[in-house]
């Protein structure tokens, strides 16, 4: 292989068909994101069978946008990397049966890549230097945790949630209170106009996290408050979550950082778009923090392709041609 590694990055694990040519695993030359969001809007959240087939009318237009735009051809591909999990199944396979097709007419080898560790490498396309070893808090709609990434293709587990994911606490809040799906964004934005003035239970408990104590605590506030007819501020509600739920995750990195002796902490995952998490990380001392560009927090297929570099470049064989999804695919 050329010492130029130019990969195409397919993701369709969940609502968005997206394709990405990146070089070297950190040099991103096209992003393409169709977005299903107005599909899915007016049903409260992704439906699954909506989702597979918007994928399968917008994989091919994605990629051949994602090509033009990257101003490559199919022969100038050198590998084409996929999600295989963890997502859902029919969205997923919408992608890998693409990618599969796809490598074998350009007799290309295949990585299937792991949606959760394609988001860390997202932190590489953004911040060129960035070098493992150092911390990662993961916090998107299917997963919290933090681990310790240890080379790039390595990681160690150090803690992660019990029960619900952080963006899923984020989304059924926003949903209870009656805001647009998707509510992790919105309830971002109209916390910035309230106070954090109810107290509510933290999402750390023995070593890890639970999101479902906070957003189980959060529905029945909203609930008493509604049937007492007491008036509230829903700005107000949306803050005090939402420093509950960020709260415990920089508190987690900060006292994890300290144990592990980082001075490094990378955040991946959509829930890393929330501008309070990113306001609170800043004032963490001796840690530096490394954001993807907000772009890149959410699902895209650049951190999918960048990912597939650092696998070929530590010499990992490719996908077989039995790869399968793997909806519930783990770190
Ligand atoms: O990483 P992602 O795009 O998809 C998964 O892999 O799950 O993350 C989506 C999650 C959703 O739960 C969404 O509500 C949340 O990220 N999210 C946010 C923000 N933007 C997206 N949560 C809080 N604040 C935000 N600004
Ligand atoms: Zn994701």
């Amino acid at each position: 292989m050329s010492k130029t590694v130019t990969i195409l990055g397919i993701e369709t694990s969940c609502d968005e068909t997206a394709a990405s040519v990146v070089v070297n695993g950190r040099e991103m030359l096209s992003n393409v994101i169709h977005s299903q969001i107005p599909l899915h809007k007016e049903y409260g959240g992704v439906v699954p069978e909506l989702a597979s087939r918007d994928h399968v009318e917008n994989i091919d237009r994605v990629v051949g946008l994602a090509l033009s735009q990257a101003e490559k051809t199919l022969e100038e591909i050198d590998a084409v990397a996929v999600t295989y999990g963890a997502g859902l199944q029919g969205a997923l396979l919408v992608g890998l049966s693409f990618a599969k097709a796809l490598a074998q007419a350009i007799n290309k080898p295949l990585y299937g890549i792991n949606h959760i560790r394609g988001h860390i490498c997202a932190n590489y396309i953004t911040h060129k230097e960035l070098e493992p070893p150092y911390l990662c808090l993961i916090a998107s709609g299917g997963h919290t945790a933090i681990v310790r990434v240890d080379t790039f293709t390595e990681i160690t587990p150090i803690m992660s949630t019990f029960d619900d994911a952080a963006g899923e606490a984020f989304d059924k809040v926003a949903r209870v209170l009656g805001l647009q799906y998707p509510g992790g964004v919105t309830l971002d934005k109209l916390s910035k106009n309230g106070q954090a003035i109810y107290k509510l239970p933290s999402p750390l408990v023995n070593g890890g996290f639970s999101y479902s104590g906070l957003k189980t605590a959060t529905v029945n506030l909203i609930h008493k408050m509604t049937q007492q007819k007491q008036e509230f501020k829903m700005e107000d509600i949306c803050a005090s979550f939402q420093k509950t739920a960020i709260d415990g995750l920089v508190s987690a990195v900060k006292t994890q950082a300290g144990i592990l002796g980082l001075s490094k902490a990378a955040i991946a995952g959509g829930v890393g778009a929330n501008s309070y998490l990113r306001e609170e990380m800043k004032k963490l001392n001796g840690v530096q923090v490394f954001y993807p560009d907000l772009k890149l927090c959410t699902d895209n297929a650049a951190m999918i392709a960048s990912c597939a570099y650092f696998l070929i470049n530590a010499g990992f064989p490719p996908s077989g041609g039995d790869l399968n999804a793997a909806p519930t695919l783990r770190l």
